[in-house]
């Protein structure tokens, strides 16, 4: 544990320092996943998921202006968003490299959803989205989509927390 408090202003901004502020807050993981017009397949890691809207439903994520599929992605009509299990930690690091066809090594796992965006088959829950809106935020773009789809189900989740990955222990979990 640390045993200080850790205080920076905006002024002496440094942003690995603002990350590690940020991984205090645990999150699930996600492949967000699109095809691009070209019928290439593009996916990446992300943790930025979130729930806009119940009805419609409506999620969003935050896609890296610096990412190489970040062209894709902007301009894709459809992306599909897959939650990793715990089991899936492999994919979650796979997937955060930047590389030629990630999808050829899990060729198995995924599916072709709407507009061609790859689900991932035993993913804890997938998304499958109609792109609708997007705002630009600093250095990400803040991608707004509607859930044509969804499915999910029982799975323990992947955890990413102060930069690593976890899991959630449900028997010492509060009721
Ligand atoms: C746990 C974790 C969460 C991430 N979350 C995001 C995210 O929300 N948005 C994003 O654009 N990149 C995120 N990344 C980084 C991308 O996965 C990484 O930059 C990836 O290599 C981009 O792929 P590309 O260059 O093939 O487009 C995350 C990485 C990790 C390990």
């Amino acid at each position: 544990m640390w045993e200080e408090v850790i205080v920076r202003e905006k002024a002496r901004h440094d942003a690995r320092d603002f990350r590690t502020a940020l991984g205090c807050f645990p999150t699930g993981v996600c492949l967000v996943t699109a095809l691009a017009a070209d019928e290439r397949r593009v996916g990446l890691t992300a943790n930025s998921f979130s729930s806009v809207s119940l009805d419609p439903p409506m999620v969003l994520w935050s896609l890296s202006r610096s990412a190489t599929s970040a062209p894709v992605f902007r301009d894709a009509e459809y992306f599909a968003i897959n939650v990793l299990s715990a089991r899936d930690a492999e994919l979650s690091s796979h997937f955060a490299r930047s590389g030629e066809d990630k999808f050829a090594r899990f060729a198995d796992r995924f599916h072709g959803g709407l507009g061609g965006a790859p689900v991932l088959d035993g993913a804890a829950a997938s998304f499958e989205c109609h792109s609708r809106h997007r705002y630009y935020g600093g250095d990400h773009i803040i991608v707004i989509g509607v859930v044509e789809r969804y499915a999910y189900r029982e799975a323990a989740p992947l955890v990413f927390h102060a930069g690593r990955y976890a899991g959630v222990d449900r028997e010492r979990s509060p009721k």
